[in-house]
């Protein structure tokens, strides 16, 4: 019997230093249930969304969670106190809970700015791997919500909860982050043994009660999320070594675990990512765009500036590569998830609103072309990047400009079906006529000089509608 339809697709994908242990997934399951499936086709439509990465690392700028994995990389090297002692250094990372007081969090603003640059959806990190719960969990006091941490007593201390509820009412879709390893649980990280590297620092097969232990703590919290925290619409798991596997097997039960969240959450899509199969609705290129479409649903994730967690000063990337970025992941038909870290105070850094604002300006008279889009072949040609509508009956070639304003040559020539019945040719945000001139292997259009050097920043797009 053929219980799912297996896609193979061979991703031969750059991947950078620390993303390497997140090995990309080669099988997509499509699956089964038909509200997962709409739920993703709601979700590809709506192409951008926020990834935010938040918890008292902020206090100390440092990278999130890994500076207490004892894993010599570049990324999780210590620099906050007690750095060149590892078990004071954690102690030290963990006492962070007792000074966390983000007074000025005010997920309103976060909202407002997400939606005005055209963002529709909401990832957030309710739990990264250090363990630290941004929710009122019941199954641990490392947690926002607890007398320890001083923002206990503010009255949106639940902020994962704030954050739901703040993008929900604004209709983006919810997403929760929840990494499934937890370096302060003893049912993980059992302080009998030091910890080794990443992983469960004990066998599960030696001490089945303990990780017995552990998947029920991980379930419990799941559980609480699904059902205490208002419709969720993608369960984005993070940490891939906790999977099934013949050596250290640290199978969680993935199956048990979307079983009972899909109870609560009907259609809710499930990511766990890199470990492929039927509990990876859709795959997550980390800090990459693929070179090509990929056959099954993606979202390349990707920090704004060069961190995940918030740092002080950090370079923001500029808008004009955001918007760039976000057109190329479109064309090939994945969803862009823009990272921003809060920091410890509780709002970004100035210079991430104004990198949203610029992308909304640009959204704003362009976003035809992005949302509810699906890629057309030849998908792109040197700096021109096409989608079409899902009807089929627009076609767009976004123009990217290799300066910030976008100045036209005298002609352009897009690589579109010129044989297709052509009713006009347009280009967004103008009412100025294009001349055009369908050629056998496309389109060939004269513009004219009032829009050769418009007023236009990074990117225009022409607009084709056959009959
Ligand atoms: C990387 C980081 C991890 C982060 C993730 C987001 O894997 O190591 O901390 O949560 O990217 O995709």
């Amino acid at each position: 019997m053929k219980k799912f339809l297996v896609i193979s697709a061979f991703l031969m994908l750059k991947i950078g230093a620390q993303a390497q242990q997140h090995k990309m997934s080669v099988d997509y399951v499509v699956p089964k249930d038909s509200l997962v499936r709409e739920n993703i086709k709601e979700w590809q439509d709506v192409k951008f969304g926020l990834f935010m990465h938040w918890g008292p690392y902020s206090q100390w700028g440092v990278v999130e969670s890994w500076s207490i994995c004892p894993e010599d990389e570049d990324w999780t090297q210590r620099k906050g106190p007690f750095s060149d002692d590892y078990f004071k250094y954690k102690k030290a990372y963990e006492n962070l809970q007792t000074t966390f007081n983000p007074v000025d969090f005010n997920p309103e603003k976060w909202v407002k700015a997400a939606k005005d640059a055209g963002m529709r959806y909401v990832v957030f990190t309710t739990k990264h791997h250090d363990g630290f719960s941004m929710f009122d969990t019941k199954q641990t006091d490392y947690k926002i919500t607890d007398a320890k941490t001083p923002f206990s007593s503010n009255p949106r201390s639940n902020i994962t909860k704030e954050v739901f509820n703040a993008f929900r009412k604004e209709n983006f879709k919810i997403g929760a982050y929840f990494s499934k390893p937890d370096w302060h649980s003893e049912y993980y990280w059992w302080p009998y043994f030091p910890p080794k590297d990443r992983n469960v620092n004990y066998d599960p097969a030696k001490y089945p009660d303990r990780w017995q232990k552990f998947k029920d703590f991980t379930y419990n919290q799941i559980e609480e999320l699904a059902s205490d925290y208002g419709k969720i619409d993608i369960l984005w798991l993070d940490g891939g070594q906790v999977r099934p596997s013949k050596k250290l097997n640290q199978d969680i039960d993935m199956a048990k675990i979307a079983g009972m969240a899909r109870s609560h959450q009907p259609g809710l899509i499930v990511v766990d990512r890199t470990v492929a199969g039927e509990f990876e609705n859709y795959t997550t290129p980390e800090q990459q765009v693929p070179d090509k479409p990929l056959i099954h649903p993606w979202e390349t994730c990707m920090t704004m500036g060069n961190s995940w967690s918030y740092v002080p000063h950090d370079t923001y990337k500029p808008a004009k590569q955001l918007v760039d970025l976000l057109v190329k992941i479109v064309s090939r038909g994945g969803n862009f998830l823009l990272n921003i870290g809060p920091g410890p105070n509780g709002d970004w850094d100035p210079v991430a609103y104004e990198r949203l604002q610029d992308i909304g300006s640009w959204i704003r008279i362009n976003g035809e072309c992005i949302y509810g889009s699906k890629p057309i072949a030849p998908y792109s040609t040197k700096n021109i990047f096409y989608t079409q509508s899902k009807k089929g009956t627009e076609s767009y070639a976004v123009w990217l400009a290799e300066t910030e304003d976008v100045h036209l040559p005298e002609q352009v020539f897009i690589a579109l079906d010129g044989a297709k019945k052509i009713q006009k040719v347009s280009m967004l945000g103008t009412k100025v006529k294009i001349k055009w001139k369908a050629k056998d292997d496309g389109i060939l259009l004269t513009i004219p000089a009032a829009l050769q050097q418009g007023k236009f920043k990074y990117a225009v797009t022409f607009k084709v509608e056959h009959k």
